[in-house]
């Protein structure tokens, strides 16, 4: 038998010698290959005595084994040196002035959100936020939605590893959690939005891992179904810039709600376009309903005394079914063609502030 030693230092010093991932593969086959020297030697075994066999049968293959192990390390070495020459020479320099020709536009979503914020702030809403990485008791327990609660399981949620407490947090799946947080913070009543990313792990042409909503909740003393259908209706007609929209509530269910709706607007199809207002289609745009007393208790306030409403609607769809915008995907894949085609100009004010002055000056 062949000197295994003398092998493995030549064929490692060659692994060593190689500064491309190329040749390390070319080399690979060469040596380890069909007809590299360590098959060959291998294919010597069949012919060996029994005896002969138990002593180079395991000397050769763990010949094989440290070679491949080395291939592997040093390919894992020239992938990171390759990787850090892209780097450097891909580096931008983002303090530079943008040039006329990389003009930049804002995002359909940036856009959606201003003009969302501009409606319900003109109706009375404030703007309120939360946490991103949220915990289990904002997204789900204080939602109404306890542990092994089968809504869980809908939401396909993101899960942090457990901290030292045993306890996991989550990307939110919702904006709901705002609610909860709104509520907890201060004392009724309440009227605010929560525009927001929310995450999901779920992805085709309708679906993305990370998405937009926008929450409402209102809650005061006397707050009925009927408040919350105007603030829809009313927010549907200047969203979609049209007077006459028919609006649709179908019973539902979500934990936090009771009773829960999903908001269908009308609308039909022109030439592939989707047109709307009127029709004999239906678009779903968003899920709604009365809070759930148990929700109001579990923040410390009287079902008896204060009622509210909330809803949650996805600022994606919306902004997809107002400029007709196809696949969901696109909104994050940075394709400047595709922002220079959807974007707005960074003079585009949301809708409602570009109606006409009247007379006193006012909007
Ligand atoms: N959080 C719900 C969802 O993500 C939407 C919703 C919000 C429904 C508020 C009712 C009230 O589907």
């Amino acid at each position: 038998m062949d000197d295994l030693k003398q092998i493995e230092t030549d064929i490692t010093a060659a692994i060593n010698g190689v500064n491309d991932i190329d040749s390390l593969d070319k080399l690979r086959v060469a040596e380890l290959g069909k007809k590299g020297r360590v098959s060959l030697l291998m294919r010597r075994l069949g012919k060996m005595t029994p005896e002969e066999r138990q002593e180079f049968g395991p000397k050769l293959n763990g010949l094989k084994t440290a070679l491949n192990d080395k291939i592997s390390d040093r390919k894992n070495v020239l992938e990171e040196e390759a990787l850090n020459a892209r780097l450097l020479s891909e580096k931008i320099d983002i303090t530079l002035t943008p040039t006329p020709e990389g003009k930049g536009s804002i995002h359909p979503i940036t856009q959606v959100v201003d003009e969302v914020t501009e409606i319900f702030t003109e109706m009375g809403f404030s703007v309120a936020e939360g946490p991103e990485i949220e915990e289990d008791f904002y997204n789900f327990t204080a939602l109404n939605i306890p542990e092994e609660h089968p809504a869980r399981q809908m939401h396909d949620t993101f899960y942090f590893p457990e901290d030292e407490n045993g306890k996991r947090k989550v990307l939110r799946t919702h904006t709901s959690p705002v609610q909860i947080r709104t509520m907890m913070a201060g004392k009724p009543p309440f009227r605010i939005i929560a525009p927001g990313r929310t995450y999901r792990c779920d992805s085709d042409a309708t679906h993305t891992p990370m998405f937009h909503q926008v929450e409402a909740l209102v809650i005061d003393k006397g707050i009925h179904m009927g408040h919350l259908k105007w603030s829809i209706e009313n927010f549907v007609k200047k969203f979609f810039e049209v007077e006459n929209v028919k609006v649709r509530f179908r019973p539902s269910y979500f934990p936090f709600t009771e009773p829960s709706a999903e908001v269908d607007i009308g609308c039909s199809f022109k030439d592939g376009e989707i047109v709307i207002g009127e029709g004999d289609d239906w678009l779903e745009i968003m899920g709604c309903g009365m809070v759930n007393s148990k929700v109001l208790e579990n923040v410390g306030l009287d079902p008896n005394e204060y009622q509210g409403f909330a809803f949650g609607m996805g600022l994606d769809r919306i902004s997809m079914l107002k400029w007709g915008i196809p696949d969901l995907r696109d909104f994050f894949a940075a394709d400047l063609r595709w922002l220079k085609h959807y974007g707005f100009s960074c003079l585009d004010i949301p809708s409602l502030s570009t109606r006409p002055l009247t007379q006193s000056g006012q909007k």
